[in-house]
């Protein structure tokens, strides 16, 4: 298989993968919610939001492209919000724990669910230590290109059981964009690197422990909201 027909039929793979249609995201999509259950949720996910560029900072040293500096400086730069720290992707988030009346020991003070631990430990500890082509499967294909889908499942829920304007929940809706080109720039790092059949494999790794651990914080997402609150 040649590098884009691989990219493409990875994409294809991951854009039916089950973490990327879970369960709680039909929920949550669906159900009717309190604004307790969304604040669990919103609570959880941040710590997941908060420690995403972490990732590529690990990642980045290890790639041998010359370009990758230019190359994830635009990812970053809309991570960090460019020119202002007050747009950075964290900084958007924590306006979205606000207005569900959140007040910041909230997100100070949230106790990270098992699972959300274990997706957070296990992914510093493979864009650290694993192949370079693992950590790009984790961020490209399982971050970048997965978001878009389940971020739409989450607007749903947000718009059918809360009044919050399209500015309070602009986390959401602005990564179904900006993901999608992330993803576009990721894939031009990645094709250099999948025309073998061994760099084709690493990358998938990469991508299916990525949702693997994304299958299991949307199943202590699920216990949380819908069973215990
Ligand atoms: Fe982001
Ligand atoms: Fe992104």
């Amino acid at each position: 298989m040649n590098a884009q027909t691989f990219i493409k039929s990875l994409e294809e793979e991951v854009s039916h993968h089950e973490a990327v249609h879970h369960p709680f995201l039909k929920r949550f999509a669906t159900e009717k919610l309190t604004l307790k259950q969304i604040q669990i949720f919103g609570l959880q996910h941040y710590q997941l939001v908060k420690i995403f560029v972490n990732y590529m900072t690990n990642l980045l040293p290890k790639i041998p492209d010359k370009d990758a500096v230019a190359l994830f400086r635009t990812v970053f730069d809309d991570e960090f919000g460019q020119h202002t720290i007050f747009r950075s992707h964290p900084a958007l988030y924590r306006h979205f724990l606000k207005s569900l009346g959140l007040e910041d020991e909230a997100w100070g003070r949230v106790k990270p669910l098992p699972e959300t631990s274990q997706y957070i430990e296990a992914h510093l500890q493979q864009t650290r230590d694993a192949a370079f082509l693992v950590g790009l499967g984790i961020v490209g294909p399982a971050h970048e290109f997965a978001i878009p889908s389940m971020f739409e499942y989450i607007i749903s829920g947000i718009k059918a059981n809360t009044t919050l304007t399209d500015d309070d929940f602009e986390y959401f809706t602005m990564h179904i964009i900006e993901d999608k080109e992330h993803a576009v720039i990721f894939n031009k790092l990645i094709a250099r690197h999948v025309e073998t059949e061994a760099g084709q494999k690493q990358l998938r790794e990469g991508a299916m422990l990525s949702l693997a651990y994304r299958k299991k914080f949307w199943e202590g997402l699920e216990r949380a909201v819908f069973e215990s609150a």
